[in-house]
């Protein structure tokens, strides 16, 4: 089975040396990709710039911007079985970045943000038969809220599973999530350490008895 994992933070650049990015450490989707080369899938991690050890075995491919994650994507998803969305794709990018270095002395700076694409969702669109997405979902507030949101990210996404966990397991070893599908909860929420998530989410997954 080919497994394809994106994991950590996007970079959108403001100018040549600065950039805007978020919390993301990379852990859960470094967690995915090792529980899958333990259980013997073809793994391929597209990586964001983390200061993470690659799991040995699988194939990684570094990203930076929404855009290169994009076309890292774009080349990839048609070979693979099953997209493991945990990479925490930058929602803004910058409308006009600046080739040099902006000076401090230029006085106040207003920077215009432009939504980016939807990735996950524009891949889902052209899933094929038996290919399945795993969405990802930040969410605040009770368990019952965020997985209400969730719910709702997960169908407008046309994903087939979504781990929704809070902004606290950004960072974290652990993460307080749940797994939905479309029919319900798959995975009941509760904290538990990253790599034992990224093992519920990898026998999901895994074809025969096991799923
Ligand atoms: N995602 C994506 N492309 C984006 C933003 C997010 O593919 N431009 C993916 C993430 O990797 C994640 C899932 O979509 O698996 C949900 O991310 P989230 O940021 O919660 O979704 P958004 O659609 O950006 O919704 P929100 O406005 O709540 O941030």
């Amino acid at each position: 089975m080919k497994l394809l994992v994106t994991a950590g933070p996007t970079r959108e650049p403001i100018d040549a040396v600065r950039f805007i990015t978020n919390a993301s450490s990379g852990q859960m989707g470094y967690a995915v990709a090792a529980a899958g080369v333990a259980t013997g899938m073809e793994v391929t991690l597209l990586t964001g710039p983390v200061a993470l050890e690659a799991p040995e075995g699988c194939q990684v491919v570094p990203f930076v911007t929404v855009a290169d994650l994009k076309a890292a994507l774009d080349a990839r998803f048609d070979a693979c079985d099953a997209l493991v969305m945990s990479a925490a794709v930058g929602d803004f990018a910058v409308q006009r970045p600046v080739a040099g270095k902006l000076h401090r002395t230029a006085g106040p700076l207003t920077l215009t943000l432009v939504p980016t694409d939807d990735l996950l969702g524009t891949l889902a669109a052209c899933k094929r038969p038996g290919q399945r997405i795993v969405a990802f979902a930040v969410e605040e507030g009770p368990p019952d809220r965020a997985q209400a949101a969730a719910r709702a990210k997960l169908a407008t996404k046309g994903a087939d599973l979504i781990v929704v966990n809070t902004s606290a397991a950004m960072s974290s070893q652990a993460s307080e999530a749940a797994i939905l599908s479309p029919s319900g909860v798959v995975l009941p929420w509760a904290r538990r350490s990253k790599s034992e998530l990224a093992g519920q989410i990898i026998r999901l997954l895994a074809p025969g008895p096991a799923r």
